[in-house]
């Protein structure tokens, strides 16, 4: 394939301006040459993650949103309470283009990685939701000819945070995995992972219509936390399967300390003891889906911790041979224990959209979009 380096590079971006608003627009910059160690790939295909909705949108009210111009020129304006304003004044006046991951090909490569020129490559860093990004060839996995960037636009934010977890529970001798919101993308990887490992999971969702996802995929334990039963049920299943650790993508709310007591009913000692067990209780807070205090009541002995959990912090930590493992695991099984699913594509010039980007920010089952830049509006 021909070497070309683009003139331009079309990216979105979203800006909170110092009058209070958040500014959602598009700007068209030069991509420049690549370094040696450099690709400039074409983004053909970019996951709307709720982390990457935390950057485009924040805590803005698209209700009420303003829209000027058409295509290139489109700009939506949405006003900030004072609060949310000074929640986020840290990014005033500071453009930033969002999409943390992405996949496309290859166009363009510094010396030493001209071989690269033509491949499909799954690239994570931010700055995606753009026609083109330019990146060091550490951050990219490389995906055998053939494979279309569409089902490795979401390789590492879901697919590593998934490994990462399995790799806590090894580390610190768990017995079973607890997860919550747990119909998501991410949690349907870790019900297809856990039944690969022989990993016992006790899945926790909100709907019947979630259950049916996972009891599709031979989740061996589903709980709706709406049930009248479920703490019953969630009892029960933590003295089956001996659980001690929990990923909570929830955050706000009572669900880390529900899974705590439920925990220390179980591993409670016999006789009355004021400090309770200790057996060591451990969830780990990984999402905000529900913002607001995360609430810890003191009904579960002394013996249990909740922590912040981040995929980038975790790999971080590893040492290179297993953070390499874990990406070698998601090359080959892209399209079946990692494969994502999306409601739909939209091109980039669409994204600005108040209809496509409530869809998005409901954070829903199934209601992913796929950015996909390059296509047709
Ligand atoms: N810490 C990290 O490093 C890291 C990395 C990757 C992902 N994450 C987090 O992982 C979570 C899942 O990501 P994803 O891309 O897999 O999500 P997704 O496919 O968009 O699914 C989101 C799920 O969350 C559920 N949900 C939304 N609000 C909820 C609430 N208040 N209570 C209970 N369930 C709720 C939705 O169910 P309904 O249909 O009922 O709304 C849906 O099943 C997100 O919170 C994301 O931020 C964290």
């Amino acid at each position: 394939m021909a070497e070309s380096t683009p003139e331009s590079n079309l990216q979105l971006r979203s800006k909170v301006t110092s009058d209070g608003q958040l500014e959602l627009s598009f700007q068209r910059m030069a991509i420049g040459e690549p370094k040696p160690n450099e690709l400039i790939v074409r983004v053909d295909a970019a996951p709307i993650n709720p982390s990457d909705l935390a950057l485009l949108l924040g805590p803005a009210d698209l209700t009420q949103a303003k829209i000027e111009g058409d295509g290139e020129n489109r700009v939506i304006s949405v006003p900030l309470s004072d609060l949310h304003a000074k929640m986020l004044s840290p990014r005033k006046d500071l453009s930033i283009c969002p999409g943390l991951e992405a996949a496309g090909t290859v166009v363009a490569a510094g010396e030493d990685c001209k071989d690269h020129i033509g491949k499909t490559v799954a690239i994570f860093g931010g700055s995606m939701y753009a026609e083109y990004r330019k990146i060091s060839v550490e951050d990219c996995m490389i995906f055998p000819e053939g494979v279309d960037p569409a089902d490795c636009a979401s390789s590492f934010v879901n697919p590593l945070t998934a490994l990462c977890m399995l790799d806590a529970f090894h580390r610190e001798g768990h017995k079973a995995i607890i997860h919550t919101a747990a119909a998501s993308n991410l949690g349907q990887m870790l019900v297809k992972l856990c039944n690969e490992d022989g990993i016992p999971l006790i899945n926790i969702v909100r709907r019947e219509s979630q259950e049916e996802v996972l009891r599709v995929l031979d989740a061996q334990y589903i709980l709706n936390s709406e049930s009248p039963t479920f703490v019953n049920d969630l009892t029960k299943a933590i003295r089956e399967t001996e659980a001690t650790l929990a990923f909570d993508a929830i955050g706000g709310g009572a669900m880390a300390s529900t899974i705590l007591q439920a925990m220390e009913s179980v591993y409670a000692p016999k006789e009355f003891y004021i400090y309770g067990s200790n057996v060591h209780k451990q969830v780990y807070i990984y999402g905000i889906l529900k913002p607001g205090p995360i609430e810890v009541h003191r009904t579960a002995g002394m013996a249990w911790s909740v922590s912040g959990l981040l995929m980038m912090n975790y790999i971080g930590r590893l040492d290179a041979p297993t953070a390499q493992k874990m990406k070698d695991r998601i090359v080959g099984n892209y399209d079946k224990a990692f494969k994502s699913r999306y409601l739909d594509t939209v091109a980039l010039k669409d994204m600005l959209d108040v209809s496509i980007l409530n869809t998005c920010n409901s954070r829903s089952t199934g209601k992913k979009y796929l950015l996909t830049p390059h296509a047709a509006s």
